[in-house]
């Protein structure tokens, strides 16, 4: 919203939520979220053609179009438990723009929804007794985090699916308008409904089946000395494949693969296709295998136990460049060896505040500390989790001098220099790649 109101100064664009506390907020200096150069644009428009506000009735009763951004987790309960979304949050807004509504709406579909939910969406909105006349539109959103404004400013492709009546298309091109202020047309791609809504789904699963074909590579490498990261290389520079997401590492995090997968299976299933499930649910058992074995060849390597021993984490984001720890593998990390009776301290530029929520009653012996010097006095283990470029850059010889001999560096990403280590005398195991110690 925030690209939107900077793209189109013509434009009023109200951002509204049922939570206060994260509208005051998104209203003062300390943003509710981390992300490079957001606050950069909100310093530009709010105020200007950028508002916050929690006055949903009056926001939905003014405005033309809609955009739908609530969130739509993994239900926890009932029929499709641990696989569906959750729709209660949409339905709730659904509810409340039918209600509020006096003249003609585009209501335009941002959160990611399984197929066929602007059909279920449209039944509601349908249901009105009044004249309001509704057009449901579908834009997901494919903005990564950490490079969202890059995303947004700059996108591969921007895609808008609608009914294919003349209301409908007519709805697409208001919604194209809007992007065509700053998106080149070629890259804004209009489609059926239902292919926007599976599209999303769908690319996120690609990009998730990529980091798992890797990384069960990796595994393999580290059986047979080949080297995941020259292997990433030699694939990538295959035009037809590509380089990007060939990164092996613990496994993937976020708040979208899993939750997206699942959402896929779940469909795939209800329509009767279970190799199709099947299938899509090996990528997300993959990513479980890479962190679990990932911890397991932590505690194997720590002479099979580390009770008592200092490890340092190195990043509890789910990946560089957000404070966002939703299905971190630094979580599962951690956890494992807290019930391993492991001593932690973790560090991390953005994420520590949520790092301490996640942690909160796990009953561990867990510090968290910005500084990185100060999280590895004392410890015998180095776990790097997340990718931050700060971590690449330390000293690690002052690092090594305050640790606990021997000293040992487990990359989770592969992104430090491992001969060097090796040279100031750390033992370290990567991911993918022959270990480099110093034992017998
Ligand atoms: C992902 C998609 O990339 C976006 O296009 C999509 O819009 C978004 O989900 C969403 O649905 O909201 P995001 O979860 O922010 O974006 O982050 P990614 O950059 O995709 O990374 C996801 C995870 O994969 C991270 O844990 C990352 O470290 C890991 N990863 C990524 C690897 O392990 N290896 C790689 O080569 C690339």
């Amino acid at each position: 919203m925030a690209a939107i109101a900077l793209k189109c100064p013509r434009y009023k664009v109200t951002v509204v939520d049922v939570n206060e506390d994260r509208i005051k907020e998104w209203n003062s200096d300390r943003l509710p979220i981390y992300e490079p150069g957001l606050d950069n644009i909100i310093r530009k428009t709010r105020g200007v053609n950028l508002f916050f506000s929690t006055e949903i009735e009056k926001e939905i009763k003014e405005a033309d179009i809609i955009f739908v951004s609530v969130n739509t987790p993994t239900k926890t309960f009932g029929l499709g438990a641990g696989m569906a979304s959750d729709l209660q949050y949409w339905e709730k807004t659904a509810q409340a723009i039918l209600e509020n509504s006096e003249g003609p709406k585009i209501i335009v579909e941002k959160s990611t929804l399984p197929v066929k939910t602007a059909e279920a969406m449209e039944r509601i909105l349908r249901a009105n007794s009044n004249n309001s006349q509704f057009e449901v539109v579908s834009n997901p959103e494919f903005l990564a985090e950490g490079t969202a404004m890059q995303d947004l400013l700059e996108p591969d492709r921007v895609l808008i699916g609608s009914h294919e009546t003349e209301s409908g298309l007519r709805a697409a091109e208001e919604i194209v308008n809007i992007y065509a202020h700053w998106v080149p047309r070629d890259r804004i791609i209009t489609t059926n409904l239902w292919s926007a809504e599976l599209s999303k789904l769908v690319a996120n699963a690609f990009l998730a089946q990529r980091i798992s074909s890797i990384n069960s590579i990796s595994a393999l490498c580290e059986k047979t000395d080949a080297d995941i990261s020259e292997i990433s290389y030699a694939i990538g520079s295959d035009r037809r494949i590509g380089p990007k997401f060939l990164k092996a590492s613990v496994g993937f995090g976020g708040s979208c693969f899993k939750k997206d997968i699942l959402n896929l299976v779940y469909i795939a299933e209800s329509y009767g296709l279970s190799e199709v499930a099947d299938y899509w649910r090996m990528v997300l058992k993959i990513n479980e295998y890479q962190e679990e074995r990932f911890v397991a060849n932590i505690i194997k390597t720590m002479f099979n136990t580390v009770v008592g021993k200092k490890i340092a984490i190195f990043g509890f984001a789910f990946k560089a460049n957000t404070g966002d720890t939703r299905e971190s593998p630094a979580k599962f990390i951690a956890i494992k060896l807290i019930q391993e009776k492991a001593i932690l301290s973790i560090t991390d530029p953005q994420a520590l505040r949520n790092a301490q929520i996640d942690l909160a009653g796990t009953g561990g012996e867990v510090t968290f500390d910005p500084d990185p010097y100060k999280a590895v006095e004392g410890a015998s283990a180095i776990v790097v989790v997340a990718e931050w470029e700060v971590f690449k850059t330390l000293n690690y010889a002052d690092i090594y001098k305050r640790m606990k001999k021997p000293a040992l560096i487990f990359d989770g990403r592969n992104i430090l220099d491992h001969q060097q280590l090796f040279k100031i005398g750390f033992n370290v195991y990567p991911i993918g790649k022959p270990n480099l110690t110093h034992f017998e």
